[in-house]
């Protein structure tokens, strides 16, 4: 904590915050829907030694949920081999032993998925499991239009770019458009959105809800991102790195890919590295599981799409033209993985209790590795929230500043793509909080609630290599 900035930081006890939310209505669901997902599992289990192993954890989760309703103290976390456990203990310690309904917002929330982790990785027969994997395939099942959609536009692009005929003007618009893409899939993560129904998930996800979305972006600095990738092009650099701190997988991570696949082809990377979690983390966030379910239903899209659902529906099939716009990705990105210009490259570091603040000295090999990248993307809210530390800054308060450690003259260039689903917020205009507030106003928290609803987004960008 002694690298933490003295801002104060959101807690779970302040009824005007999207964590006394969380802590309350969000966190007992999502546990009862992980009981759900392993009672489901433990049923078709035959191997009685492992069934019994089950039910124990099924328990454990059980009294996790009991602790957390009833304001009991977060616990030390039990020693399962890793080296942050003793991190997180000693944070316990030093924050006074902490109960759920007053404490630190950021903390608890990792806390509670590194608990969840433990029960699984200190068990025998359960290790690798992820209570969240049977809900991020099935939303990116639902994502078939998107899916589709995005496939046949990419092919188009790439065409349009074999023949060479873009200008700096035409590459700018496209840079932004495979931008704003990859942004607005960070809208339908699935531990915000635990009741979205089919068609609520198509909706938020096809070109017109994100042409509609344009000027929900409060903050845009996508020109200075391309302007320093176009540069790095323009002087043949000849290592032109991009790394992309992952978030959600399903749709989000298929759509990080689309932008990775457009980065390397346009030449504005030489290669991209995607930093995904070791352990199942906020619901959806991307484990290295997750790639290969997804790269697995891109090289059979026919047989994924039309698959019977659980409750025995077939979906229509896909056309010949859909199936080989899909296998056009799955093609791409298979070639670039090869080629060792698409690099998987998960670090514990994500997983921790503590922001952003703290890497460059509980993770300076992080530290020295982001800074070989000429630009870092952090995706998503939860990204976001780790740069400025969960802290309630002034809203107009520089991002630059926010992000401390990781700002000027760190040597990382930093991108954030986040759109809003936690009360921080920084860089904005003057003003534009009090306008976005008018909005909810009358509203039973009288919070920052404009920013828990995903509708907002802000491209934050800043260059720390000078
Ligand atoms: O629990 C709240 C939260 O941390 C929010 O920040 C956000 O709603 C969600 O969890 C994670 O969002 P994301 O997947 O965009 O990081
Ligand atoms: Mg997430």
């Amino acid at each position: 904590m002694e690298f933490d900035p003295k801002t104060p930081v959101y807690l779970t006890s302040d009824p005007k915050s999207f964590g006394h939310k969380s802590v309350n209505d969000r966190w007992p669901v999502i546990l009862t829907g992980a009981i759900d997902d392993l009672h489901r599992t433990v049923a078709d289990v035959t191997d009685e030694e492992k069934r019994k192993e089950g039910k124990t954890i099924i328990e454990e989760l059980a009294k996790l949920k009991y602790e957390l309703q009833h304001d009991r103290q977060l616990i030390p976390l039990e020693d399962d081999g890793e080296p942050d456990i003793e991190e997180y203990n000693e944070e316990l310690e030093q924050r006074g032993n902490p109960k759920w309904h007053s404490v630190s917002w950021l903390f608890s929330e990792c806390y509670l998925y590194r608990r969840l982790a433990t029960l699984f990785t200190r068990s025998k027969h359960w290790k690798g499991y992820d209570v969240f994997a049977r809900q991020k395939m099935s939303t990116f099942k639902s994502s078939r239009p998107a899916v589709l959609e995005l496939a046949a536009r990419y092919k188009e692009l790439a065409i349009e770019a074999k023949e060479g005929k873009n200008t700096e003007e035409s590459d700018r618009l496209l840079f932004s458009e495979m931008c704003e893409i990859c942004l607005w899939g960070n809208a339908t993560d699935l531990s915000l959105l635990t009741n979205l129904t089919y068609e609520d998930i198509q909706k938020l996800q096809g070109s017109e809800a994100r042409k509609a979305a344009e000027n929900n972006i409060l903050v845009n600095d996508l020109n200075a991102a391309f302007d320093v990738l176009r540069q790095a092009r323009e002087e043949n650099k000849p290592e032109r790195r991009v790394d992309i701190v992952l978030d959600n997988a399903g749709f989000e991570l298929f759509v990080d890919l689309i932008l990775a696949g457009y980065l390397l082809s346009s030449g504005l990377a030489t290669s991209v590295v995607l930093r995904p979690k070791l352990i199942p983390w906020f619901v959806s966030d991307v484990i290295p599981r997750d790639f290969a379910d997804l790269i697995q239903a891109i090289a059979d899209p026919q047989g994924f799409y039309t698959a019977p659902d659980e409750s025995g529906n077939k979906q229509s099939p896909l056309s010949g033209k859909e199936v080989d716009e899909v296998k056009f990705l799955f093609d791409q990105w298979s070639h670039f993985h090869a080629e060792g210009k698409l690099i998987i490259r998960p670090h514990r570091f994500w997983t921790a209790g503590g922001s952003y603040w703290r890497m460059p000295h509980v993770a300076p090999d992080l530290f020295e590795d982001l800074k070989e990248a000429e630009l870092v993307l952090f995706k998503g809210d939860l990204n976001y929230r780790k740069l400025v530390n969960d802290a309630d800054w002034d809203p107009t308060t520089p991002f630059t500043t926010a992000i401390g450690p990781l700002g000027p003259h760190s040597g990382i260039r930093v991108m954030s793509f986040r759109t809003c689903k936690a009360d921080c917020v920084v860089g904005l205009p003057a003003g534009k909080d009090e306008e976005l507030r008018k909005v909810y106003e009358g509203s039973a928290t009288g919070g920052r609630e404009w920013a828990w609803s995903g509708k907002w987004a802000v491209i934050s960008f800043c260059d720390g290599k000078v």
